[in-house]
């Protein structure tokens, strides 16, 4: 039995889809355990390009079971629009590779507008959300108040949660946001059809995850967002809604944290983030403009452009302490080349005092300043590289100190979008 986490350990889009892809031909089972369609997960094979928001990235292997377990919250509209799109283009072939768990909660369409409506009420205090209606779902969940993927089957149980919860939404919406209600006949129609088309791929996903542990499964876990967007761990209120952090995948997939063999880290060779929120090394300059168009950072979920920054260490060793890596899969090293120097941060100064650590209070993250340390750059093209030996001495180098820095172990650099742009070091199904 062999189990791995594949989890962001900055702010997302880290480049998680990628990696899960790739590990994907090690593993039987690809499990997506939290968060929703506010992920956006590109995978690019062969130049081709797929860009997955629910469905988990392992969906191009035949034949691996893919699962969407009770811990992420789905909007069936996009999901049955990614299962269509997936067939249209030739995968998905056979239904039983997918799964969806019975008690995954549901985002409706009031999540969506109450979304949209608070951070418009924010105003340039918001957090920049993706307006998927994550948030409002997951509260509804923790409120008790959810309606979950088993009662879209059950038409009286549905529109018997649904009327109820359109009772406070609609006020809210109407009353204290001023905007549109959500109607209450459309919404059963449309959800209960959503049902219908769900219901051949809806098990209990915990039972179907432990059962494939049993047979001696290799089971790969998929997340989304980053550490630094965790709702307990992260820089709240600049934070998505769930827990991004390694636990989240047992809780979410109904899975005991014994089972999981090893957690793999994801980190850009630079630093990003869309949304709102501290970023103490983000580059409001012209270089960082230049990573941005090299990197094409520009979210795959909303379009918007991703801020940009140099590699943060503190953020990764405190990605390493809650997630307890066994490595760091180092991704879009290709980006860097051609920039002279680089710009690694290794502590903060917090009004005056150096601090290692990344700091709890928005306060402080705020008030940051990176302390640098600096290496030499490569003029080089390295995204033909395939061997660790292949790169550039000073890309080589500069991979060394992010491991002497954040004390984790590259175990994987990814050097172009491609599936085989990809130089595995140590592979955390075989080790
Ligand atoms: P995720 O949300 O963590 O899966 O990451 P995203 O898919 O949102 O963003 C990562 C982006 O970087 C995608 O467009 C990937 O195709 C791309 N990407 C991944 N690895 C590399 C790499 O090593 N080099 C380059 N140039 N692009 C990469
Ligand atoms: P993947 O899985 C990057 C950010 C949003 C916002 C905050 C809250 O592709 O890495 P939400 O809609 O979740 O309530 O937004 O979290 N965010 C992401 N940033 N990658 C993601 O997913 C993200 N999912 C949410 O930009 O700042
Ligand atoms: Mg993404």
């Amino acid at each position: 039995m062999k189990s791995v986490i594949v989890l962001g350990a900055q702010w997302g889009d880290e480049g998680k889809g990628k990696i899960v892809d790739i590990y994907s031909e090690f593993a039987d089972t690809i499990v997506r355990a939290t968060g929703g369609n506010n992920a956006g997960h590109t995978l690019v094979v062969k130049g081709e390009k797929f860009i997955f928001h629910l469905i988990p990235s392992g969906i191009l292997h035949p034949g691996k079971k893919c699962v969407i377990a009770n811990g992420v919250v789905i909007d069936p509209k996009v999901l049955l629009m990614e299962i269509d799109r997936l067939k249209e283009r030739g995968f998905l072939t056979d239904d039983a590779q997918m799964k969806i768990g019975l008690l995954a909660n549901i985002i409706l369409p009031y999540h969506i507008l109450l979304d949209k409506a608070r951070e418009e009420k924010l105003g340039n205090r918001k957090i920049g959300t993706t307006a998927r209606g994550i948030g409002p779902c997951y509260e509804d969940k923790i409120a008790r108040i959810g309606i979950r993927a088993c009662d879209l089957v059950r038409p009286d149980t549905f529109t018997e949660k649904l009327r109820a919860n359109l009772d406070l939404k609609n006020f809210l919406l109407k009353n204290y946001f001023r905007g549109e209600e959500v109607p209450f006949q459309a919404t059963v129609d449309e959800y209960l059809a959503y049902g219908e088309r769900l219901k051949p791929y809806l098990i209990d996903t915990s039972l179907f995850i432990n059962q494939e542990f049993k047979r001696g499964a290799k089971v790969l876990f998929e997340g989304a967002q980053g550490t630094l967007l965790d709702i307990d761990h992260g820089t709240y209120p600049f934070v998505t809604s769930s827990n991004t952090t390694a636990g989240g995948a047992c809780t979410g997939s109904g899975v005991g944290p014994t089972k999981v063999s090893a957690v793999v880290g994801v980190s850009k060779a630079y630093a990003t983030r869309v949304g709102g929120g501290p970023f103490p090394t983000e580059l409001l300059d012209d270089e960082g403009q230049k990573i941005r168009d090299r990197g094409n950072e520009y979210g795959s979920t909303t379009g918007r452009p991703r801020r940009c920054g140099w590699f943060d260490a503190p953020v990764v060793r405190y990605a390493n302490r809650l997630n307890a890596l066994a490595g760091v899969a180092l991704t879009k090293l290709d980006v860097l080349s051609g920039l002279s120097r680089l710009k690694i941060c290794v502590a903060y100064e917090i009004d005056g005092v150096r601090q290692d650590e990344v700091p709890l209070s928005l306060a402080d993250f705020e008030a940051a300043k990176p302390v640098y340390e600096e290496v030499e750059g490569w003029k080089e093209d390295i995204s033909t590289s395939r061997e660790f030996n292949d790169l550039p001495k000073a890309a080589r180098k500069y991979v060394q100190m992010i491991e002497e820095v954040t004390g984790v172990e590259v175990s994987l650099v990814s050097v172009g979008p491609d599936r085989n742009q990809t130089i595995i070091r140590r592979n955390p199904f075989r080790a």
